[in-house]
């Protein structure tokens, strides 16, 4: 949460600072504000909102710096005030900072500050100031200084009015990435800022401090040790991360889908052997045999990418498989030991509870590998091994391509293990082949998108609505309502279908619509009586269903229909038409579908 951008060169600050915040709003918009130095003096500009409200307020405001920092917030301490936005300044408006992340000893440290005056209720601001205790001329060293002092988390950068060419900048817990302009650097919370200048980056390390001038970038650590650091190059075409036409990024990244499922599954099988190849495994085949667990770890819509995981390694490979979300699993024993494998799934990389099971998991002593979107990030740092699930830069708070890839990508590792332990080779093949067959399904859907929105339009008016499912369907209703929630603030659950009865059904009535998959599979009989019981209830019911199947539409007119596949991979094509049902629902309702109320689409902090 919170997105940090810094820029220092011969170009214009401003619209680069701007700009780069608009990429990063994902991260927070509760308020935004840039600090430019011009002349030896910083000019600052806060205001509450999005960062368009930002743009308006700098509109007769001439800032022609060639240095500035730039925030977006997420508010944790304090509230949505002026006040509160950054940057923060201290020593007379001469030393600003912006800052992600939190610092947990605050109190402890304005305490022993003492009679310093603050602006905001923020923790952050504790930051500036104490740089400002320790400053005198040299600007790294004091940033160095504080932070030896200061528990918690953090990326932030710095910048001093009297010293035009110099930008610091830190690291701990939360991103940082700097790009290598030709004279020019730009710093910011992830790549996709960066990405219209260069694609050439530092990715700064826990506990690094940077000094970027216009002449390069000196890196140290905490003890002041210097570091040496590589330059990485970024797949991400600028172009990916714009919307490309649609009306937003959700849209365009549900559109995507077919795109960059195949970037998830390229050259990472082979058929005639039937088998997927995952390089990143880094696990000798004596070491995949030696597993008999499987821990999958993941937060929000990436925890049920995660339970179609489980289905597909219980059934492919014969390993008993738990899902974990993150945020419990560090609060138990979990049972993690040498012989298991944890995967820990996540689009961004940065989650934080789930970055703090990879470290328990790996106390532990187990395996433990990310399935990541995001390159570079701390979870891919941090894992031994795994795999980027190539789905580009996802934008929109609500995830749907990157869901998708991580579906995708689980696949792949359950047709791995399964053929080393169970399926035959006959049995890979047709999942191999199944599994190319999937973008072309999905475009078929994505041609109903009119039709969807017509159905749309007759639930939007609902409060309530509950989602069913049976088997390998049960994670995909549980992520369709989640959708339903994060986007339109319809309040829905999601049951697997046979539990009605012990509770669910005390709900059915005409005003609670029902969204049901009753796609064609081995639990299709059973599925179709759990809607039979909900059509006698009255519930207004919309399914989805295997084309061809005429017998949905006794149930219900509203029938969404997607192509047949094998079992395990309908959760790639039956998610599809939910997440069209709730973004139109949300764009019918006026909602701000990219970045829905008091979410945040990289959330950093527990
Ligand atoms: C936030 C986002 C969700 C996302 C979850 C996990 O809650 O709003 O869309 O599924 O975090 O994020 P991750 O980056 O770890 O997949």
């Amino acid at each position: 949460m919170c997105g940090i951008i810094g820029y220092i060169g011969d170009k214009d600050a401003l619209p680069i600072l701007l700009k780069g915040l608009r990429r990063l709003e994902y991260r927070g918009y509760d308020s935004a504000g840039v600090a430019v130095i011009e002349s030896g003096k910083i000019t600052r500009v806060r205001s509450v909102g999005r960062i368009d409200k930002l743009t308006k307020e700098l509109k007769n405001n001439e800032l022609h710096g060639h240095i500035g920092i730039a925030h977006t917030r997420w508010a944790t301490h304090g509230g949505v005030t002026q006040e509160n936005a950054h940057p923060h300044v201290a020593l007379d408006g001469k030393l600003a900072l912006v800052h992600n992340g939190i610092i947990e000893n605050y109190r402890e440290l304005k305490n022993q500050l003492g009679d310093i005056k603050f602006e905001s209720q923020t923790d952050s601001e504790i930051l500036v100031h104490l740089i400002a205790s320790f400053y005198n001329g040299d600007l790294k060293q004091a940033v160095t200084n504080a932070l030896r002092h200061v528990r918690g988390t953090y990326g932030l950068a710095v910048v001093y009015a009297d010293n035009q060419d110099e930008l610091i900048v830190a690291r701990l817990g939360s991103p940082l990435v700097v790009g290598l302009g030709e004279g020019e650097y730009y710093v910011a919370s992830d790549a996709t800022p960066i990405l219209p200048y260069t694609k050439k980056v530092i990715f700064l390390e826990d506990g690094e401090i940077g000094r970027i001038t216009k002449d390069g970038l000196e890196t140290t650590n905490l003890s002041d040790e210097l570091v040496t650091k590589c330059v990485e190059e970024i797949e991400w075409t600028d172009e990916e991360a714009e919307k490309q036409g649609f009306d937003h990024f959700m849209l365009k990244e549900i559109f995507d889908q077919p795109q960059v499922f195949q970037d998830a599954i390229r050259g990472r099988y082979n058929l005639t052997e039937g088998t997927a190849y995952l390089g990143g495994l880094n696990m000798t085949d004596e070491e995949i045999h030696s597993i008999d667990r499987i821990v999958l770890i993941a937060c929000g819509t990436a925890s049920y990418a995660a339970m179609i995981g489980k289905y597909a390694f219980e059934r492919l490979a014969n390993i008993s498989t738990e899902v974990d979300v993150a945020s419990e699993f560090r609060y138990r024993n979990p049972i993690i030991n040498e012989k298991t494998l944890v995967f820990a799934i996540s689009q961004s990389g940065e989650t934080a509870d789930t970055l703090a099971a990879v470290r328990e998991a790996k106390r532990r002593g187990a395996f433990v590998r990310g399935i990541v979107n995001v390159v570079g990030s701390t979870i891919a740092r941090e894992t031994d091994g795994g795999t980027y699930m190539h789905a580009g830069p996802e934008l929109s708070v609500a995830s749907t391509k990157a869901y998708t890839n991580m579906v995708a990508i689980l696949l792949l590792y359950a047709i791995e293990f399964g053929r080393t332990r169970l399926i035959t080779l006959a049995t890979g093949q047709r999942l191999l082949n199944s599994l190319r067959e999937i973008p072309k399904k999905m475009e078929i859907i994505l041609q109903q998108a009119d039709k969807i929105k017509v159905i749309a339009e007759k639930y939007m008016y609902f409060k309530n609505a509950l989602f069913l499912g049976r088997g390998i369907n049960f994670p995909v209703v549980l992520e369709g309502s989640q959708k339903l929630k994060e986007i339109t603030y319809i309040h829905s659950e999601a049951y697997p279908a046979g539990e009605m009865k012990h509770g669910a059904n005390a709900l059915l009535a005409p005003d609670f619509p029902v969204i049901g998959i009753m796609t064609k599979d081995q639990l299709y009989d059973k599925m179709r009586s759990n809607i039979e019981e909900v059509k006698a209830r009255k519930s207004p019911i919309m399914l989805l269903a295997t084309q061809g199947d005429e017998q949905a539409k006794e149930l219900t007119d509203d029938v969404i229909y997607v192509p047949d596949t094998m079992e395990l991979l309908e959760p790639l094509l039956n998610t599809i038409p939910l997440q069209l049902f709730s973004y139109y629902i949300a764009v019918l309702l006026g909602r701000d579908v990219d970045r829905p109320r008091n979410l945040a689409k990289s959330v950093t902090v527990e």
